[in-house]
């Protein structure tokens, strides 16, 4: 059999700078914590790219390097950060108004995060209605806006002497907002901008800023943003990762647990009921319904993939699927997810399963904008571009080609990271197909 090759990886030599949009809860405990693990204060738990092993080869040959030994991924040492906030709070403020870590993890590191202070933002409320700040751009049109991010971008690059950049959406979900004629190409997108067209968000100046600046561009929220042809196609014309929407964390990435085990065993679903107590500023923006329009679609999409209702209509074609958000201040983001599913089994009969995660959710976050930046820096390096679904295990609305659907199985997805890393690095692919370890040729 001929050997697999590698690809081509540049080496991860230098700083990178991670750019992060909205300096709120995600951002900052995901700062801190870098930091706390640099100072061996803390360990990196969540993070794949940081704890996680990769078996290479047959089962017996015991090969399971740790999969940040086994590529040449940046280094946590190598991380310089930066972020746009519409309030001015530095990162050591903020990381304090939004109640995630303990003293014990941001006392030790208090200098060091009052020194990330946020450029002012591209922001108009009009697209996030319980939000408003001061630290604001100001331009006649959208592409002043856009052009001021660039220059950003730029800025950063130079000063902080960062080799390579990547940049995260990690700001609040705006309202909800469908692809039209303004995305399709990018004469009609930059005359939209020139026009202060409504259908041009924040979210996607950003975009646009990074891809005109070779930057790579995750979206860990799910606007639209990066999921429209004309930028679509500007990554893929500037060789350049994109991927999105929306981090997938707590309630969904149960969801796409347990959902594909029900597949799995040919069992039935009459309905799923989802509700959800939170009481951080993500809470009280979501509390606004057109931006809860975005997140229920979002939310909304897994179950309908993974089940297949078309090919199992007496399995799944009658499901009652609910999703709540519910802002309760003193939750804070320690949010409380409740699941109620009725399922049914042989003959019909009806069963529950009641699913109550009382989870943290910038905890749960903070480790996939970790590896997110590292994944898509070395997507870069390895000359991969447009579109990284082989990083959808990341994302709860994952961006796919068009006519694909979305892959929403968190093992699929699991699996297909890491055969992409096997591929990228000229190892072969893990099949689990296993006849060879009983049949002896
Ligand atoms: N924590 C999770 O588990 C999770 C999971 C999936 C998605 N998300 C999404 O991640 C995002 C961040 O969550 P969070 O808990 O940190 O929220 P947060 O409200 O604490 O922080 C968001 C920050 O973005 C800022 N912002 C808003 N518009 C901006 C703009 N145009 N430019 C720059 N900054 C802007 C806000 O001022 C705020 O400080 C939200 O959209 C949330 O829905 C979070």
């Amino acid at each position: 059999m001929p050997q697999p090759v590698g690809r081509d990886i540049a080496p991860a030599k230098g700083k990178l700078g991670v750019m992060l949009v909205g300096l709120g809860a995600v951002s900052t405990t995901f700062i801190a914590g870098v930091e706390n693990v640099r100072c061996g204060a803390a360990l990196p738990i969540g993070s794949l790219t940081q704890m996680g092993t990769i078996r290479l080869g047959k089962r017996t040959e015991k090969r399971a390097p740790k999969i940040r030994d086994f590529l040449p991924l940046a280094r946590l040492t190598d991380l310089v950060f930066t972020a746009w906030d519409p309030i001015p709070d530095d990162a050591y403020t903020a990381a304090k108004k939004a109640g995630v870590l303990e003293p014990q993890h941001l006392e030790p590191v208090a200098a060091f995060l009052n020194g990330i202070r946020p450029i002012p933002a591209a922001f108009d409320r009009n697209y996030v209605k319980r939000l408003s700040g001061t630290n604001v751009k100001s331009g006649k049109t959208k592409r002043d806006l856009a052009e001021q991010l660039r220059a950003d971008i730029r800025t950063f690059k130079k000063t902080s002497g960062a080799d390579r950049l990547v940049m995260i959406w990690a700001a609040s979900t705006e309202v909800f907002l469908t692809a039209g004629p303004a995305h399709q190409t990018m004469e009609a997108f930059e005359r939209a901008m020139e026009q202060n067209d409504p259908a041009i968000a924040p979210s996607m100046l950003y975009a646009y800023a990074a891809l005109m600046e070779n930057v790579p561009f995750a979206n860990g929220a799910p606007n639209l943003t990066v999921d429209i042809p004309v930028l679509v196609r500007l990554a893929e014309e500037r060789r350049l990762p994109i991927g999105g929407k929306d981090f997938k964390t707590g309630q969904t990435m149960m969801k796409t647990v347990l959902a594909p085990a029900f597949k799995a065993r040919m069992l039935g679903l009459a309905g799923w009921y989802s509700t959800n107590i939170l009481g951080n500023r993500d809470g009280e923006v979501l509390d606004d319904p057109e931006s809860f329009k975005t997140k229920e679609e979002s939310k909304l999409g897994v179950l309908e993939y993974i089940l297949q209702p078309d090919q199992y209509p007496e399995l799944y074609g009658n499901v009652f699927h609910k999703v709540r958000i519910n802002y309760y201040p003193p939750r804070g983001d320690n949010k409380e997810g409740w699941d109620n599913i009725d399922i049914f089994g042989w003959l019909g009969y009806p069963m529950q399963i009641k699913v109550d995660f009382l989870c943290r959710d910038s905890i749960l976050a903070a480790p996939l904008v970790l590896d997110l930046a590292l994944f898509f820096d070395l997507a870069q390096r390895a000359r991969l571009s447009g579109i990284q679904e082989w990083l959808s295990f990341y994302f709860k609305s994952p961006q796919t080609a068009p006519g694909l659907y979305p892959e929403h199985d968190l093992f699929i997805q699991q699996i297909k990271l890491k055969n992409t890393l096997r591929w990228l690095m000229g190892e072969d692919q893990i099949t689990h197909l296993g006849i060879d370890y009983y049949e002896k040729a």
